[in-house]
């Protein structure tokens, strides 16, 4: 059974646990590609001080103008579709009937006026509420409240909820958060069901039941709150990799991952880092809720978040989140299988991501083949930030792309090739040879063959046909070099970490400049 229950519990929780179990199955249509718009809490969070700052506090003010915004600068025609309120929009106090209601002050004309608002200007409608005692900004929350609370956002017109879980027991929320669910239902209006629970259960020790979580909510929330820096960002990217063999499956249409909103345009990020947000996102098949002022966006950044070919991917209808295939001395290479299919085999978009501190381009060489990707008669292959295109490229052609480093992406999209067979047309500035030098170690700063999981299974994983591990003809490459001098008596702690970012001290200081020099075991060697 998904649900767990204690020992003690009552025929009236045995009926509702029947009726949430039997009804509450999620079946709301919606979602069958990750919902697309615009959220407030990154960006404005709750800044409820409407008196000294009219422009930014949260009102039906702020959300109006996001929504015009949202539609006047082509955000809706790329896909943007719901506007979402976050916290801090309801008054401290239930009415009269216990219902929720905002706080008048800054939403006079109440929250179905904002939803008809939206609604008119063909954008859809998101409210936030919380599992719990009270939100996590501390109002109201739903406990003791969860019908009259669906009842009231269907009566809004409300499209989206996010069910937030502060002020709650974990343990409860597997019976909580599918009954909210089924209460969502039973209104009849379709409304997506956004959720936190995974991450609450998983903050206390709990192993969240992922089968009964996708039953009940079109997305989730695993990780962290984002925030307005790189770092965060990075530790979304890690937690998705080091975690996608238990979180990956459980992505499909209709049921996805949340690692969070998008931050592109605020403070904290660099373009190259912006873009990277984008590319991995669309990698894991993520909401694109953008967080961010529309009204002082950069041009630049806009271009980032409107990029269609990105979006293509981010919005693939087969719905299969993309894996990270590669990570060696900060680079990595993440796979999503995308359309067109054929045969059993799929497209790719694949990212080439370069956490890499030491201030140039890296050269990362590659065949389509060592990445898993074997149709003979070949992939077209496009950049999608660049505006290249590098032709019909066949699985034995190696080529190359140059990734500059800091959290820096090249994304590209490999489309199965069905026609008959034509030459590569490779550029001569993209083509790259096999190694041959085999004296030194640093050669360029990547180049990257075909790796086995640990477990020796082919690194995209089980969806995909196993095969077998083909060393490199360049033998004497970066893995077996660092395997030839890994001394296990050698304490990483021997080797002073350089004074730079976090992604380098967890990888010990470990650079090609100092190979031979050091023999330390990078965290991801061990097991
Ligand atoms: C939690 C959520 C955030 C945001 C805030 C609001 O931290 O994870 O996304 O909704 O609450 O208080």
């Amino acid at each position: 059974m998904p649900l767990s229950f204690s020992t003690a519990f009552s025929a009236t929780s045995l009926i509702l646990h029947l009726l949430t179990h039997c009804v509450s199955s999620l079946d709301n249509g919606l979602a069958n590609t990750p919902p697309m718009g615009w959220l407030a809490w990154e960006r404005f969070r709750c800044n409820t001080d409407c008196v000294n700052d009219p422009h930014n506090c949260i009102s039906e003010r702020l959300f109006k103008q996001m929504a015009d915004l949202v539609v006047s600068d082509g955000y809706q025609d790329v896909g943007y579709t719901y506007v979402n309120v976050d916290d801090c929009w309801l008054a401290h106090e239930r009415d009269a009937y216990g219902r929720l209601q905002p706080d008048y002050e800054r939403f006079p004309s109440g929250m179905k006026a904002l939803g008809d608002y939206i609604h008119s200007l063909g954008l859809k409608f998101g409210i936030y509420e919380d599992y719990g005692n009270f939100t996590c900004a501390g109002y109201p929350g739903i406990l003791g409240h969860l019908e009259t609370d669906a009842d009231t956002f269907a009566s809004w017109d409300v499209d989206y909820v996010k069910l937030d879980g502060c002020y709650s027991l974990p343990t409860e929320m597997d019976k909580g958060y599918p009954e909210f669910g089924y209460h969502l239902n039973k209104t009849g209006r379709p409304m997506i069901y956004a959720c936190s629970w995974p991450v609450y259960q998983t903050y206390s020790g709990m192993t969240p039941n992922y089968t009964s979580i996708i039953n009940s909510c079109n997305l989730w929330r695993n990780f962290d709150d984002i925030q307005d820096s790189w770092q965060s960002i990075a530790s979304v990217i890690d937690y998705y990799g080091d975690n996608q063999d238990t979180i990956i499956a459980n992505a499909g249409p209709g049921h996805w991952n949340d690692p969070d909103m998008l931050i592109i345009g605020n403070f904290g990020l660099s373009y190259e880092q912006s873009k990277t947000h984008m590319a991995m996102w669309a990698i894991f098949a993520a909401p694109l809720l953008m967080s961010v002022d529309l009204r002082t966006l950069k041009p630049d950044y806009k271009a980032i978040l409107q990029n269609r070919k990105i979006i293509a991917v981010n919005q693939d209808q087969l719905g299969i989140q993309g894996r990270r295939i590669y990570k060696q001395k900060g680079i990595e290479i993440w796979a999503r299988p995308i359309m067109p299919v054929f045969k059993g085999k799929y497209s790719y978009g694949i990212v080439f991501l370069n956490r890499r501190t030491d201030g140039t381009p890296s050269e990362v060489s590659v065949t389509l083949k060592e990445l898993g990707l074997d149709h003979i008669e070949g992939y077209h292959i496009q950049d999608l930030y660049d505006d290249y295109d590098y032709g019909i490229v066949t699985p034995d052609r190696r080529f190359k792309v140059d990734v500059n480093p800091s959290g820096s992406v090249v994304m590209i999209r490999c489309n199965l090739y069905k026609g008959k067979p034509i030459n590569n047309f490779i550029e001569a500035t993209r083509d790259a040879q096999p190694r041959k030098d085999e004296s030194g170690y640093v050669v360029d700063h990547g180049n990257i063959g075909y790796i086995p999981n640990a477990d020796g299974a082919h690194p995209l994983g089980g969806r995909f046909p196993s095969r077998p591990v083909e060393p490199q003809s360049r033998s004497h490459g970066y893995l077996q070099h660092h395997q030839l001098q890994y001394s296990p008596s050698t304490t990483p702690t021997s080797v002073a970490a350089p004074a730079i970012g976090a992604y380098e001290q967890a990888d010990h200081g470990f650079s090609f400049q100092q190979l031979g020099a050091h023999s330390t075991v990078p965290p991801y060697y061990h097991g």
